[in-house]
């Protein structure tokens, strides 16, 4: 089997980290493996697959003679903007986990469940893009339902967890947590979010927009259409809450006119989908939970209820791991479907 050499743009971060990880656990075809992160990082070791690596600078020049054939990028939109064409330049494919591509138009916003195909499009601009965390977990659970009835609308409430701000947003939390327990919480650290997010909830993720939504809001909004190739309405409310890991999203959903939603039908298509598990028998008290998705790969589902007054209405409540399902696990789904595609050619 061909291997590969693989860099990690972000190396030391909450989602490089997990992409070790995840590339150990599907067994990746590495060849050599390059870590990066900021001057900062410097000689910190990794370990994956039982080899040991030392993070180097990210550079202008890095990709260099390095013969790098897939860049993850995990640093922010800000550096995947500036570096990211050297690693193209190099003859990388960068698959990139940032906000900065992913509405471009030649760049394909790919989750390998829902749009494969758009990989092809890759060679475009070298450049893969990931798309956001609650989006992924959303149109995994949407796909499979967009195939059955056809969708009209989309009303989401998020509840996302602060591994969305990364490793700086899940050490606040826990700073946080403890100064409560030691009575100083009113003295703690409230840097990562606008607000202390201990014992709180937080309607506010990313940038405010003219339109009174956030950036975050207006990501799931655009890049859902994206990625499954259609043009329904969509509105979400973005949320964080006190949660270490794994998004937590309550989804109404509305089909075409005339639709009739069967719960059961409903259920069929999506247990049916791949990386989709459902967890619904609120009677036995059973249903998705952070608690349950945190560490897994798999989208959860529940709580699949018609609603009380229209026919065509369903809601239901989707979990997964942010920093693996959104993120890590997508980015390393892409490549293996990226490098299937490239051996059939
Ligand atoms: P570093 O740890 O050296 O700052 P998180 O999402 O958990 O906050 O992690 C962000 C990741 O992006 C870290 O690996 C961080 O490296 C990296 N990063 C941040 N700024 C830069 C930069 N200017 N150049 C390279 N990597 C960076």
């Amino acid at each position: 089997m061909q291997k590969y050499n693989v860099a990690v743009v972000g190396a030391s971060g909450a989602v490089g980290e997990e992409l070790f990880r995840v590339l150990e656990e599907v067994a990746f075809p590495i060849a050599n493996l390059l870590p990066l992160a900021s001057a900062r990082s410097v000689g910190e070791e990794i370990e994956c697959q039982g080899k040991v690596y030392k993070i180097e600078e990210l550079t202008e020049e890095v990709f260099q003679n390095r013969e790098i054939d897939i860049a993850f990028f995990s640093a922010g939109g800000s550096i995947s903007e500036k570096y990211a064409k050297y690693a193209v330049e190099s003859g990388a494919v960068v698959i990139d986990n940032t906000s900065h591509f992913r509405m471009v138009e030649d760049v394909p916003l790919v989750v390998p469940e829902v749009n494969p195909e758009d990989i092809e499009k890759w060679e475009e601009r070298g450049i893969i893009a990931n798309p956001n965390c609650s989006t992924i977990q959303m149109v995994q659970l949407l796909k499979p339902l967009h195939d059955l009835y056809g969708i009209k609308r989309v009303d989401v409430s998020t509840y996302q967890a602060v591994s969305g701000a990364g490793k700086a947003g899940m050490e606040e939390l826990v700073m946080q947590m403890q100064s409560f327990f030691n009575f100083t919480l009113d003295d703690a650290k409230v840097e990562a979010f606008a607000h202390q997010i201990a014992l709180n909830v937080i309607p506010h993720i990313d940038v405010p927009q003219a339109n009174g939504y956030t950036k975050e809001e207006m990501k799931m909004v655009n890049e859902t259409n994206k990625i499954m190739h259609s043009d329904f309405a969509v509105s979400a409310t973005c949320v964080r809450v006190p949660v270490l890991r794994s998004h937590s999203e309550s989804i109404t959903i509305t089909f075409d006119e005339g639709v009739n939603v069967d719960v059961d039908e409903a259920r069929k298509v999506l247990e049916a989908f791949e990386n989709v598990t459902v967890i619904d028998d609120i009677a036995n008290n059973k249903y998705p939970m952070p608690i349950i998705s945190t560490d897994t790969d798999e989208t959860y589902v529940g709580r699949i209820r018609k609603d009380l007054y229209a026919d065509n209405i369903l809601h239901i409540w989707g979990v997964a791991d942010q920093v693996r399902v959104g993120a890590a696990t997508n980015a390393v789904r892409i490549a293996q479907k990226w490098i299937q595609l490239e051996e059939e050619a």
